[in-house]
C-alpha cells in the first residue's frame, strides 16, 4: 500500500488527479535555475513517477472489483505550440500531454481510464505565482473545467477546454489519440 510523503495517509487512489503545475512567466534566460528545476520537478517528474507508483495498484484493485479507476493528467493548452515566454512551462506541459496520450494508449485494454486535460488560461493562483500579474483576461472559471474533466474521464483521451483553442485543437488531439493508439499496436509490448 502507498502512503503520502506529507500526511502519512494509507488510503488508497482509484481516481488520480495529476494537477499540481508551476511555472515562471518571461524569458528563458531571465528564469533562476532554481525556478527551472521546480518546473520540471513538479509538472515532469512528479506525475510520471505518480504515475508509475500508483497505477500498478489502481488497476488491480479495479480488476478484482469489476470497476475501473481514472487517471486525469492536467496539462494545458500550451502542450501544443511552443510558448515562448514560458518556454519550460510549455514544454513541460508537452511532457505531461505526451504521457498521458501514450498511458492511454498503453493501457487501452486495462480497467483504467486516463484523460489528458488541456484548458487554457483559468482563473486561479497560477498567473499571481507566473509572475504574469492579475488573471489573465477571457479566463475561464476552474469549476467549468473540473467538472468538464470529469464529464469527459472514459469518454475520449484528451480534452482541450477553451472558447477558441477548443475547436481549434479538437483536430490535432484526435490525431495524435489515434497515432498513439497506432504506436501502441506495432510496437511490441515488453515486461521489465
Ligand atoms: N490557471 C491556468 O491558467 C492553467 C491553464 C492550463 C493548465 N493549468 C494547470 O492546472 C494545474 C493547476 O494549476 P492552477 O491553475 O490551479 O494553479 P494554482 O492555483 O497555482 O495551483 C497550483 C497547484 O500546484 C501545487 N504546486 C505548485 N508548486 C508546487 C510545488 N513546488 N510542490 C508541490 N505542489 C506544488 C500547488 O500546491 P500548493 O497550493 O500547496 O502550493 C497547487 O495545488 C497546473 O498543472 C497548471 O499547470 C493552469
Amino acid at each position: 500500500m502507498s502512503s503520502c510523503a506529507r500526511c502519512g495517509s494509507t488510503g488508497r487512489v482509484d481516481l488520480l488527479i495529476l494537477n499540481a503545475g508551476t511555472g515562471r512567466f518571461g524569458d528563458f534566460l531571465a528564469q533562476s535555475e532554481a525556478s527551472l528545476r521546480e518546473t520540471i520537478a513538479v509538472n515532469v517528474l512528479a506525475p510520471a513517477v505518480l504515475a508509475r507508483r500508483l497505477l500498478p495498484g489502481m488497476i488491480a484493485r479495479a480488476r478484482r472489483a469489476g470497476g475501473r479507476a481514472g487517471v486525469i493528467v492536467v496539462s494545458s493548452n500550451t502542450a501544443f505550440a511552443p510558448v515562448p515566454r514560458l518556454a519550460a512551462y510549455a514544454a513541460s506541459k508537452a511532457f505531461d500531454l505526451s504521457l498521458a496520450e501514450a498511458l492511454a494508449a498503453e493501457l487501452v485494454a486495462e480497467p483504467v481510464d486516463v484523460l489528458a486535460l488541456c484548458p487554457t488560461a483559468t482563473r486561479s493562483r497560477f498567473a499571481a505565482r507566473a509572475g504574469w500579474g492579475g488573471d489573465i483576461p477571457g479566463a475561464q472559471s476552474p469549476a467549468h473545467v473540473a467538472a468538464a474533466a470529469l464529464r469527459a474521464l472514459g469518454r475520449q483521451r484528451t480534452l482541450v477546454l477553451g472558447p477558441v483553442s477548443g475547436s481549434l485543437l479538437a483536430l490535432p488531439a484526435i490525431a495524435r489519440t489515434a497515432i498513439a493508439q497506432g504506436i501502441a499496436l506495432l510496437l511490441p509490448r515488453r515486461q521489465e
